[in-house]
C-alpha cells in the first residue's frame, strides 16, 4: 500500500483542479476505486507530473477561449501519462490539440443519455446508451486530428472523444457523481485498464503510516489540541497520542456553554478514556454568555461567538507553556480545507475562524502545526477512526454547528401577534434563507394543520414558491394555545432558555435514538422560538432533514406516532407552549435557522 504523502512520491494519479465543484468528488471516487489521488493546480508544469500512470482535468466554470481562464501545460500531452478531460477539461483537451469549441446557446443541465458510437477501452462494459448527468454551455464542435468521436447526446454532438492510440480522452458529462450510472465503470476502465494503475490504498491501513508521519514532524517536541468532540479532532489526537505516547500529548477543550446536555461530559469521557490527565476543559461559559446579551440578529450572534472563540483560544496560547519551547500545535484539519484553489477556495473561507485565526496562523508560518488528516477525506477519517477503535457513538454523530445552540435559540426584541393569511398565520418570528444564491431573512408561515396531513409537503414548496414575503413554511404538531392567541416576546441568549433548549433537544434526540428515527435523518435540528402565551412564552420548531453534505437538503416527514408521543413530551415541558414542524426544503431555507 502506498506511502501517504503528498511531498515524497507522487500518486498514481493526479487530479488537475480548474476551479470545478466535483473536483474533490473526482479525487474521491478515484481512492474509493483504491487508487491514490491527489488535487494540483490545473498550471502544474508537465516535468512535475513525470512519472504519474494518468492525468484527470476538472471540470470548471470558465470558458476556454477567455483571457484569464484556467490552463494547463499543453506538454502534459507529450508525457507518457494518460490523460482523461471532465466537462471543461474536456473542452481544453479540444483547444489544445486544434479541435474547436464554441460558445453554448442554452447550456445543458442534468439528466441526458449518451449514444455511444464507437467502441473504446473507455467504455468497456458500459451501455450504448446511457443516463449521464451534464452541466455545461460550451461544446467541442471539431474534434482534433487522431481523435474519434465516441458518442453524443440530443444536444451535444461531441460528448465523448477518444484518441486511443495516444491514451487521451475527453468526456463532456461528469462520470463522478451517482447519476451518471456507469460512471464508476467509465473511472474503473481509466485508472486500470487505460493508465494500468495497481491498487494502492484503503483507509483502513493508513494508522500506522500516518503514526510514523507524525513523529517524523514533531521530532522531540510536543503537541497541543484544542479539540470540539468532532470526528475530526478526536481522531487527530488519537493518532498522535498512539505516535507519541501520553506524556507528550494534551487536548483542551472550550466549554461556551453553548453546547448540547451532556457534551462536556461525552467529550471528557472519550478523551479520559485515551489516556491520564491530558485533557483540560476550559469553563467559559460566562464570558460567552455576557458577550451575546441582548443581541437579537443572527450574523451579530455568529460574529461575537467567532471572536470569542478567537479571543479565548489566543489567550490560552499565549498564556500557558504552549507558545514558547517545546510545543507545537494539533489540528484536525482535513484534505478539502488545505486545497486552496478554485471551487474549494469557498470551504477555506467557511472555517477561517476555526483553523486560521491569526495565533494559529503564526505557528503554521514557524511551522510549529501538525496535521495528521490533511490529505484525508471525511468518509476517510472516519474509517480511520474505526481502525483506532474509537466508539461509533462518537464516529456516526450527526454534524453540529460551531455557533452551537446560539443559532438554534431564537431571540426577539418586540411582543407581536401571529397575523391570519389567507393560506394559514405569518408568524412575526424571522429566519434564514438561502434564495438564488444570496440569503434571505423573512417570517415564517404557521399552517394550523397537523404535518401529517396528506400532501401537506407538495404544498409548502407550492407556497414559499408563491408567497414572496416568507421563506419557511411551518405545520402546527401540537399546542397549549389556538394559534390565534400566539405572539412573539422580548427574549434573548439567557441561560433559562438555554436549558429549557437543552432539555428539549436531549428529549429530542433520545426519542430518535431509542426510536431508530435517527438512522433516518442526516440531521436534527431543534430549535426554540419565543413564541406563545404568557404563561408559557416559548415553542419547539423540529427539523429534521436528510442530506448528503449539507449544501442541499430535504425536510423529512417523521412516522406520525412518533411525531405525536415527541410532541407530548414536549409540550410537558416547563415555558414550552407549541411544537411545529418545519416542513422547507433547502432551498429556500438553510437548515440552521439562524
Ligand atoms: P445551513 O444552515 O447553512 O447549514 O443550511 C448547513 C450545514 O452547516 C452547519 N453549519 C455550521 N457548521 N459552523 C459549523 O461548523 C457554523 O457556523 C455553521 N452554520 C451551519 C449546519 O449545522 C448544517 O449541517
Amino acid at each position: 500500500m502506498s506511502q501517504l504523502s503528498s511531498s515524497g512520491s507522487l500518486p498514481q494519479i493526479i487530479v488537475l483542479d480548474t476551479g470545478g465543484q466535483y473536483c474533490h468528488l473526482i479525487t474521491r471516487k478515484i481512492r474509493e476505486l483504491g487508487v491514490y489521488s491527489e488535487i494540483r493546480p490545473s498550471e502544474t508544469p508537465a516535468e512535475e507530473l513525470r512519472g504519474v500512470r494518468g492525468i484527470v482535468i476538472s471540470g470548471g466554470p470558465a470558458s476556454v477561449y477567455e483571457p484569464g481562464s484556467p490552463q494547463v501545460d499543453p506538454a502534459i500531452f507529450d508525457l507518457p501519462a494518460a490523460v482523461l478531460g471532465l466537462c471543461y477539461g474536456h473542452q481544453l483537451i479540444a483547444w489544445h490539440l486544434g479541435g474547436t469549441v464554441q460558445k453554448g446557446e442554452k447550456g445543458e443541465y442534468g439528466m441526458a443519455h449518451l449514444e455511444l458510437c464507437a467502441s473504446a477501452p473507455l467504455f468497456h462494459n458500459a451501455e450504448g446508451r446511457q443516463q449521464i448527468w451534464m452541466s455545461h454551455r460550451d461544446t467541442v464542435s471539431r474534434v482534433p486530428e487522431g481523435f474519434q468521436l465516441l458518442g453524443s447526446t440530443e444536444t451535444c454532438g461531441i460528448a465523448a472523444m477518444g484518441n486511443p492510440e495516444k491514451r487521451l480522452y475527453g468526456v463532456q458529462f461528469h462520470p463522478e457523481v451517482v447519476h451518471t450510472r456507469n460512471g464508476r465503470q467509465i473511472l474503473s476502465n481509466f485508472l486500470f485498464d487505460i493508465c494500468g494503475c495497481e491498487t494502492d490504498w484503503s483507509p483502513r491501513d493508513q494508522a500506522g503510516k500516518i503514526e510514523d508521519e507524525i513523529r517524523r514532524t514533531v521530532g522531540d517536541r510536543n503537541v497541543f489540541f484544542f479539540v470540539s468532540g468532532g470526528v475530526d479532532s478526536t481522531v487527530a489526537f488519537t493518532l498522535c497520542l498512539r505516535a507519541l505516547g501520553e506524556d507528550r500529548v494534551r487536548a483542551l477543550y472550550v466549554d461556551t456553554g453553548l453546547m448540547r446536555q451532556g457534551e462536556t461530559e461525552f467529550v471528557s469521557n472519550v478523551f479520559e478514556s485515551l489516556g491520564q490527565g491530558i485533557f483540560r476543559v476550559e469553563h467559559a461559559q460566562e464570558r460567552f454568555l455576557s458577550a451575546l446579551d441582548g443581541v437579537r440578529d443572527p450574523e451579530r450572534k455568529r460574529h461575537i461567538i467567532g471572536e470569542m472563540f478567537v479571543e479565548v483560544q489566543e489567550q490560552i496560547l499565549a498564556s500557558g507553556h504552549f507558545l514558547e519551547g517545546n510545543w507545537i500545535l494539533g489540528q484536525g484539519t482535513i484534505y478539502p480545507d488545505t486545497i486552496e484553489s478554485g471551487g474549494t477556495a469557498k470551504a477555506d473561507l467557511i472555517k477561517t475562524h476555526h483553523n486560521r485565526v491569526s495565533g494559529i496562523q503564526k505557528l503554521i508560518e514557524e511551522k510549529r502545526i501538525v496535521e495528521p488528516l490533511h490529505l484525508l477525506y471525511k468518509d476517510e477519517v472516519r474509517e480511520v477512526g474505526r481502525e483506532l477503535g474509537l466508539p461509533e457513538e462518537l464516529l456516526s454523530r450527526h454534524p453540529f454547528p460551531g455557533p452551537g445552540l446560539a443559532i438554534r435559540c431564537l431571540c426577539e426584541d418586540t411582543t407581536q401577534p401571529v397575523v391570519r393569511m389567507e393560506e394559514g398565520w405569518q408568524a412575526p418570528l424571522h429566519s434564514v434563507g438561502v434564495q438564488g444564491d444570496s440569503r434571505s431573512y423573512r417570517p415564517v408561515l404557521l399552517l394550523e394543520e397537523s404535518p401529517a396531513a396528506e400532501g401537506i409537503h407538495l404544498r409548502a414548496t407550492e407556497l414559499i414558491n408563491r408567497i414572496q414575503a416568507i421563506n419557511r413554511v411551518t405545520a402546527l404538531a401540537a399546542s397549549h394555545a389556538p394559534v390565534s392567541e400566539l405572539r412573539t416576546s422580548q427574549a434573548y441568549l439567557s441561560a433559562e432558555r438555554l436549558d429549557r433548549l437543552r432539555r428539549a433537544d436531549a428529549l429530542v434526540r433520545e426519542m430518535c435514538h431509542t426510536s431508530g428515527f435517527e438512522n433516518s435523518v442526516w440531521q436534527f435540528p431543534v430549535i426554540l422560538v419565543p413564541l406563545g402565551t404568557a404563561e408559557r412564552t416559548d415553542s419547539i420548531v423540529l427539523r429534521p432533514i436528510d442530506s448528503v453534505d449539507g449544501m442541499t437538503a430535504q425536510s423529512v416527514v417523521m412516522p406520525a406516532e412518533l411525531l405525536e408521543m415527541m410532541s407530548a413530551a414536549l409540550l410537558a415541558q416547563e415555558g414550552i407552549c407549541s411544537v411545529l414542524y418545519d416542513l422547507t426544503h433547502k432551498p429556500p431555507g438553510t437548515i440552521e435557522w439562524e
